[in-house]
């Protein structure tokens, strides 16, 4: 571990290299909404919803959840107000639905304390929703504490500067290292944010484009002319096969069946359209004996798959037409609707593959097809 920080070189060297980012990011940032402008510090309010919104995803997917939650809830302690279904829906499609409840709880939390968010990283860290990462990352941005924030991005450009031979998940005390050996005293927030950009734009998982980044010089995996063997990949495990059905029941008008899941355990509380329990194994009989509705059901081709975290699934989905009330438990969801309801992403997934399906004549109702513009809206 020490001898990875030793690679860095000294005192002088990581200064300059600082000093090199920082004026590569003067010149290159990225405008991204929840950044202030250049020489000013945004709210932490806004620093900490940005970086709730980012786990796990891309700045140019979680920009319209950002603009979204800012422009229904301004401020904290507008979002604390908030009815937690609302949370979740206004989360839906940004997966790991235990965050949206993580961040309605963080912000009732900091509403009770006045509207104001510690700026130490240790009392970040006693946030619902806040681990090492983000509460580095609010204390570095919002507060210009010397905080190393290490996310995929960051930990990918340290692994390649110091050409680490282990993988970073194996690793993760000798990347802290290197980055906390970085952060300058002044700026660590941009900082911080410079080497989320170069994560993003230059120093990517394939085909960095070295020539442009402003670490070069420095980078022990640029030196070794082969930076893309950095970080060393570790042994993928396979994740467990899950198997599911569900049934796109649809009405001459367009609209379809659909129902909310309970408020606990996986996907909590969004929209699903309605379907059989996901197993480890395809039953030997055919999905539609758990269909919601008799109906003349027919398989489409092909499955939707989704990685969750701790398993893989397939979806097998079923079209039919379907023109009676909705039963107990199910509603009909008209496609306008779609956005507002808080579906999932596989949900999403499933439906859009429905409606392909429908769009060259395998459903049942394909005289009904969907208004133009609704899969661009996806
Ligand atoms: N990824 C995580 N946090 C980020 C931020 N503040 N800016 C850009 N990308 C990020």
């Amino acid at each position: 571990m020490i001898a990875n920080v030793s690679l860095l070189g000294s005192k002088a060297k990581r200064d300059a290299l600082v000093e090199r980012t920082l004026w590569w990011w003067d010149r290159h940032r990225r405008s991204l909404p929840w950044r202030a402008p250049q020489g000013q510090v945004s709210e932490p309010y806004r620093v900490w919803l940005s970086e709730i919104l980012l786990q796990q995803t891309t700045a140019s997917a979680a920009a319209p959840f950002y603009l979204r939650f800012v422009a229904r809830w301004p401020t904290v302690e507008d979002l604390a107000e908030a009815r937690s279904e609302e949370v979740i829906a206004a989360f839906a499609g940004l997966g790991y639905y235990a965050r949206a409840r993580n961040l309605h709880a963080c912000a009732k939390e900091i509403a009770l304390r006045g509207g104001r968010f510690p700026a130490d990283e240790s009392d970040l860290l006693s946030l619902p929703g806040v681990g090492p990462y983000t509460a580095a990352a609010i204390s570095a941005i919002a507060f210009g504490r010397r905080a190393a924030p290490v996310d995929g991005n960051i930990a990918r450009i340290l692994a390649r500067l110091v050409a680490l031979e282990e993988p970073v998940k194996q690793a993760k005390s000798a990347v802290a290292s290197v980055a906390r050996a970085l952060a300058p005293d002044d700026r660590a927030g941009d900082f911080a944010q410079a080497l989320m950009d170069i994560g993003a734009t230059i120093c990517r998982p394939r085909g960095p484009d070295c020539k442009t980044c402003p670490l070069k010089e420095d980078c022990l995996a640029f030196c070794s002319g082969a930076p893309e063997v950095y970080p060393r990949r570790a042994e993928a495990k396979a994740k467990p096969a899950r198997y599911g059905a569900v049934f796109f029941a649809r009405r001459a008008d367009g609209a379809f069946l659909a129902r909310r899941r309970p408020p606990q355990g996986l996907l909590p509380s969004t929209v699903e359209l309605p379907g059989t329990s996901w197993t480890a194994v395809r039953p030997g009989r055919s999905w539609t004996v758990d269909a919601p509705v008799v109906a003349l059901w027919r398989e489409l081709p092909g499955a939707v798959r989704q990685a969750f975290s701790h398993f893989s699934l397939s979806l097998t989905v079923y079209g039919a037409a379907f023109e009676a009330h909705a039963p107990g438990g199910l509603f009909w969801v008209r496609l306008e609707a779609i956005d507002a309801l808080g579906f999932s992403s596989v949900m999403r997934k499933a439906i859009d593959h429905a409606l392909s399906a429908a769009n060259v004549g395998k459903v049942a109702a394909s005289d009904n097809l969907p208004p133009q513009g609704y899969r661009s809206a996806l």
